[in-house]
């Protein structure tokens, strides 16, 4: 149908919009941001890991909402005053604390193209949509998985966790449970799951209906890995309780130390018990990278589903996750959502067979996967490959530099990429608890290095998990050089009784 544009008599008022009246003045912003996002990654090295958000700041970020515009210079100026320096610190060569990818910078211009074309990745005929497929083919491929497994990226691992559940729930469930809801069931459904395992785990389960109760939590062994015959116990009581068993997670490294289940013993239970074997290994899948490292993940390939991030350990900047699950039509069957308005026809933007809105919970979802695709392309699989194996390296190196120290030590096997170690001192359990806990306080605000914080076997421990492709060898020299240092000072000031070491509140905002 062809259409006329209807003649203007009268010169038309201009129409706002959210577009520059200057498009010069928006690209020299632009070049300046584009300076100094390079300038403060080529530099980090030379920064603190960490420095608290100073007090003026903190009363400019809780100024009220602004009515009129001030223009993109003096918005870039407050954003490189009160924002880029006080970041969370996971950029920095020392920072090791929960799981944190350290960022690969064509990640950020990646991100910055992505929002420039700022596609709905949701489904559509459009090369967001090709790309999307094209990185979950790579993924599959890095992690040996068939190619006709189902896949979706995510924000990330919980949501990938979430999306896996979800996907078991409506296979596993022996009635409609999306249209009847769980109350429908009739014999009350359980998972089996270790207790070391994530509390995003837990989240998924609630958020599905099961109840956290349902999830059983199976006791590990002195490796922290699940107790297989006692997994497989809990399974027979329950069955012979009368309740239905639908899943075991397993773990592909645990947050707290690392530790990959028996994944080959599980896909054995899972598959005489006919249950759903879901895998978080939102760090430890991707180890499979990692050569030597495969023996331990043994198993992984034949799980029906697994959940991983790509901003843990593929480096790239939060946040992307992915989730694979065998049964294709499981995932789609989980979260698939009709409606006329979004009906596939002929020909035109619908045409794409593809919706990745029905492999989760997100409709509307943003242009993820490009990240990855650019950083493949940028640095090939097999730099990852490399990077991550000097990682593993580097928690061996951390763990023997610690063992080789008398007044440090391991608290837990290192299997992965993460070294629990603590500070021998104090005169008894508890006091060497507040040293560890004051001596962790220190390091961070110091900004020399930041590990983060856990408990092993009730005690307090320096946690550090490698995901840091910007760490030397040298980092954890200078990690264990300070914390010696810092160890011997506030031991000093315990037995000189002249401490001002309040012990630090541990706020438990759970194992993320
Ligand atoms: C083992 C494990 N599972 C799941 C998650 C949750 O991942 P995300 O923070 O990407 O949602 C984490 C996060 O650290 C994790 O370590």
């Amino acid at each position: 149908m062809h259409t006329s544009v209807p003649q203007q008599t009268t010169q038309p008022a201009p129409q706002e919009s959210f577009d520059p009246r200057d498009w010069n003045e928006l690209r020299r912003v632009g070049h300046a941001m584009v300076d100094a996002v390079v300038d403060h990654l080529e530099t980090v090295r030379e920064r603190p890991v960490w420095q608290p958000v100073p007090e003026d700041v903190r009363a400019r970020l809780r100024e009220p909402l602004p009515r009129e515009g001030q223009g993109p210079s003096a918005t870039f100026a407050d954003f490189r005053r009160d924002v880029l320096p006080y970041g969370w610190g996971n950029i920095h060569p020392r920072f090791w604390g929960w799981v944190n990818g350290s960022g690969v910078p064509i990640g950020v211009f990646a991100d910055f193209l992505a929002s420039a074309m700022n596609p709905n990745v949701g489904a559509f005929e459009q090369a967001a949509t090709y790309v999307e497929e094209q990185v979950l083919d790579w993924l599959k491929t890095m992690l040996d998985f068939p190619a006709e497994t189902g896949g979706v990226l995510a924000s990330g691992c919980s949501m990938a966790n979430l999306i896996a559940l979800g996907a078991m729930r409506s296979k596993q469930a022996p009635f409609d449970v999306r249209r009847h809801g769980m109350t429908a069931a009739p014999r009350q459904m359980t998972l089996y799951a270790s207790e070391e395992t994530h509390g995003s785990v837990v989240k998924a389960v609630e958020a599905l209906g099961f109840g956290s109760e349902m999830l059983r939590r199976i006791p590990v062994g002195a490796d922290y890995r699940v107790d297989v015959a006692a997994l497989e116990r809990a399974i027979h009581d329950d069955r012979a309780a009368g309740l239905q068993p639908v899943a075991i997670i397993g773990n592909a490294g645990t947050v707290n130390t690392g530790a990959i289940d028996d994944l080959d013993a599980l896909a054995d239970l899972a598959e005489r018990e006919r249950l759903w074997l879901h895998v978080d290994g939102a760090f430890g899948a991707l180890a499979w990278l990692d050569e030597a490292s495969r023996p331990a993940l043994r198993g992984l390939q034949r799980v029906d589903s697994v959940a991983f991030d790509l901003h843990k350990w593929l480096y790239l900047p939060n946040d992307v996750g992915c989730v694979l699950v065998r049964d294709a039509d499981a995932l789609e069957r989980g979260f698939e959502m009709r409606a006329d308005y979004l009906t596939r026809l002929r020909g035109g933007l619908t045409a794409h067979p593809t919706r990745f809105s029905n492999r989760s919970i997100e409709l509307t979802r943003r242009f993820r996967a490009l990240k990855v695709w650019m950083a493949l392309k940028d640095h090939g699989a097999d730099r990852f490959a490399r990077i991550l194996g000097r990682n593993l390296e580097q928690a061996r190196y951390l763990a023997e530099r610690v063992e080789a120290s008398p007044e440090l030590e391991v608290a837990a096997p290192v299997p992965l990429n993460v070294v629990n170690f603590a500070y021998r001192g104090g005169a008894d359990a508890e006091e060497r608890d507040a040293l560890n806990e004051e001596l962790l306080v220190r390091l961070q605000e110091s900004g020399a290095a930041v590990p983060s914080f856990t408990k092993i076997r009730g005690r307090s421990v320096l946690r550090v998990a490698i995901t840091n492709h910007r760490s030397r060898h040298e980092d954890f020299d200078f990690l264990v050089d300070e914390v010696v240092r810092l160890g011997r000072e506030i031991e000093g000031e315990f037995r000189a009784g002249a401490q001002d070491t309040k012990k630090p509140e541990v706020c438990d905002v759970g194992r993320a």
